[in-house]
């Protein structure tokens, strides 16, 4: 089965991206690691980035089939921005029944007030927030879990 880990706007820039709060661990390293763990679950990693929202709506929709034909445990999301935006991103996640861990480097909740309010968190299966790079691995051990219940 796959697990996808879809990365939203700007998170190709991390590592040079505002080290201080998000750390200096690439995108790269990141899918490296997500690999590893992948590899340990038994699972086949889709690892993705998108700065635009009609392309992560597609590739949640994409998902979303596997999940219906039982050939994917869904979605680990960092959706950047959009988190704070996207209508859209709820209505896929929620419209495709894609079980979606929410996942956010930084504490969103520790800093500017409109990264408080996120309109995934309604339609997800889990949020991790503030755990830097280790919150991917942690969603991904999530949905493994979850698929087996
Ligand atoms: C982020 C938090 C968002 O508020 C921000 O727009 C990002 C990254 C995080 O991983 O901490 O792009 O999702």
């Amino acid at each position: 089965k796959t697990i996808y880990v879809l990365n939203g706007p700007n998170l190709n820039l991390l590592g040079l991206r505002d080290p201080a709060t998000y750390g200096t661990q690439t995108l790269a390293d990141i899918e490296s690691t997500c690999q590893q763990v992948a590899d340990e679950l038994g699972l086949e990693l889709v690892f993705r980035q998108s700065n635009h929202e009609g392309e992560l709506v597609d590739w949640i929709h994409e998902a979303g089939a596997q999940v219906a034909d039982d050939t994917s445990v869904g979605v680990v999301l960092n959706a950047g921005a959009y988190t704070h935006t996207s209508v859209a991103l709820a209505d896929a996640i929620s419209g495709a029944f894609v079980p979606t861990i929410e996942v956010h480097i930084s504490n969103v909740h520790a800093r500017e007030a409109f990264r408080h309010h996120s309109y995934l968190s309604p339609v997800a299966a889990g949020v991790i927030v503030g755990l830097g790079s280790y919150g991917y691995e942690l969603g991904m051990q999530a949905l493994a879990h979850r698929a087996e219940q």
